[in-house]
């Protein structure tokens, strides 16, 4: 597309946004400078559905009005309501209904699956993460070896970047497997690298896992309702995701597992009356049935007013269509990175590769010591732009097409030229 540097422009494409009636379905933060803010911090937190406090307010209402009645008798019964979230968590990430189920939070996922596809024995005992893994995977993974009587320091090994290179290649991934395969015992990487918002090729990382025999995990925090996933086809062992960022669930959100259909033996997960078949869970009997597909990974029962939001903000996904959500957002994204290049391309760089990108674009100034980075974001934060900064130096924007417009991206653009001119 040929883009212009015009607020007219920007609009314009507004005017034919099909996706555009979105936006008044969430509540936007209040401004603080009486200037409407630029959100463009999906990536962290996902602004809130209007349908997300009818929902919450709904379970409310029925916890008033039927107290435990409401587990089976309320207009939408506790004890089935997870089930809400099936059909949204399988179509978003390509996966059929009988692998996926919302339960937990992301790290406490992470720790529980690999507690099924972690099992370490003389031969294979190592984890590849990628270098500046989002510190929980990191922390969970070390923690894990450790819990197992081995050494990070030896068998947490690192898929990095060349050097004077940011991002990463899948080719160095087959060298490291290459190398070290036989020994790896577990593959534990993301969808979309927090930090560099790199999308990448998680068909051929789960390739890669088969090829060397090692079993294969991945992390969607940043990727689900972001990018398109096929997780059947690529059949990872396990993933899992949180619901906060792309999927406005709100802060600490149920998070969502996919366990792939060929592991359903129950000697491979930790047991819960939860993960019990529903027709015999009530029988209290001690021995467990589990129940059909990812559901018998389940624990406890799900926590109702945490949930509510994510089925509201499902049902919003459906009704938006998730083709035309990724349509819209690579024209979002590419704009915004046009425009950025158009008018500061002397001072400031992209990290984000861009045949491999989602919403977010993570941005560094080229020169420190002329524009100190920090400062930037702060004098962007002061004209009521409302990104993320990640340490050291990274500026980390994300337009998302359910709520943003082309005209927040000129807005952005507008207000970065103000920050760096003064
Ligand atoms: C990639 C990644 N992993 C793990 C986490 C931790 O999530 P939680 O606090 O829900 O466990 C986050 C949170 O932002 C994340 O982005």
């Amino acid at each position: 597309m040929q883009y212009e540097d015009n607020r007219e422009f920007a609009v314009a494409l507004d005017r034919r946004d099909p996706l555009a009636r979105f936006r008044q379905q969430f509540n936007f933060p209040r401004d603080r400078d009486g200037r409407a803010p630029v959100y463009f911090c999906g990536n962290s937190l996902g602004l809130q559905p209007k349908l997300a406090v009818d929902y919450v307010q709904q379970e409310l209402k029925h916890w008033q009005d039927y107290a435990v009645e409401g587990h089976f008798h309320s207009e939408r019964p506790w004890i089935t309501y997870h089930q809400l979230a099936t059909a949204g968590f399988a179509s978003l990430t390509g996966a059929e209904p009988g692998e996926v189920v919302a339960m937990n939070t992301l790290t406490v996922n992470l720790h529980l699956l690999m507690a099924s596809f972690y099992r370490p024995d003389a031969r294979r005992r190592k984890i590849v993460i990628e270098a500046g893994a989002f510190p929980s995977d990191q922390y969970a993974a070390a923690s894990q070896i450790r819990l197992h009587g081995h050494d990070p320091e030896t068998d947490l090994l690192e898929w990095r970047p060349r050097a004077g290179e940011t991002t990463l290649r899948t080719e160095d991934l087959a060298a490291l497997l290459e190398r070290e395969g036989e020994s790896v015992a577990l593959l534990l990487l993301p969808g979309v690298q927090y930090f560099t918002g790199q999308v990448l090729d998680m068909a051929a990382i789960c390739e890669l896992g088969r090829q060397h025999g090692c079993k294969v995990g991945l992390d969607l925090a940043h990727a689900i309702g972001n990018v398109a996933l096929s997780l059947s086809d690529w059949a990872p062992d396990f993933a899992c995701w949180c619901t906060y960022k792309y999927l406005n669930a709100g802060p600490g959100a149920i998070g969502g597992v996919f366990v792939h259909r060929q592991h359903r033996s129950p000697d491979d997960f930790l047991h819960g009356w939860w993960g019990n078949k529903q027709s015999s869970r009530f029988r209290m009997g001690p021995t467990f049935e589990p129940a059909e597909g990812a559901e018998a990974w389940q624990m406890s029962n799900p926590p109702i007013l945490s949930l509510a939001p994510v089925v509201a903000s499902l049902e919003i996904f459906a009704a938006a269509g998730f083709d035309q959500l990724r349509a819209k957002s690579d024209s979002l994204t590419a704009y915004l990175r046009w425009l950025v290049k158009h008018r500061h391309s002397d001072r400031i760089d992209t990290l984000t590769p861009d045949d491999a990108r989602g919403c977010q674009l993570s941005f560094i100034v080229k020169n420190p010591q002329a524009d100190n980075p920090r400062r930037l974001f702060d004098d962007l934060s002061k004209l009521n732009v409302i990104g993320d900064w990640r340490e050291p130096d990274v500026i980390r924007m994300a337009p998302v097409p359910l709520y943003n417009s082309f005209e927040d991206v000129f807005e952005f653009a507008e207000r970065l030229t103000t920050a760096l001119d003064g």
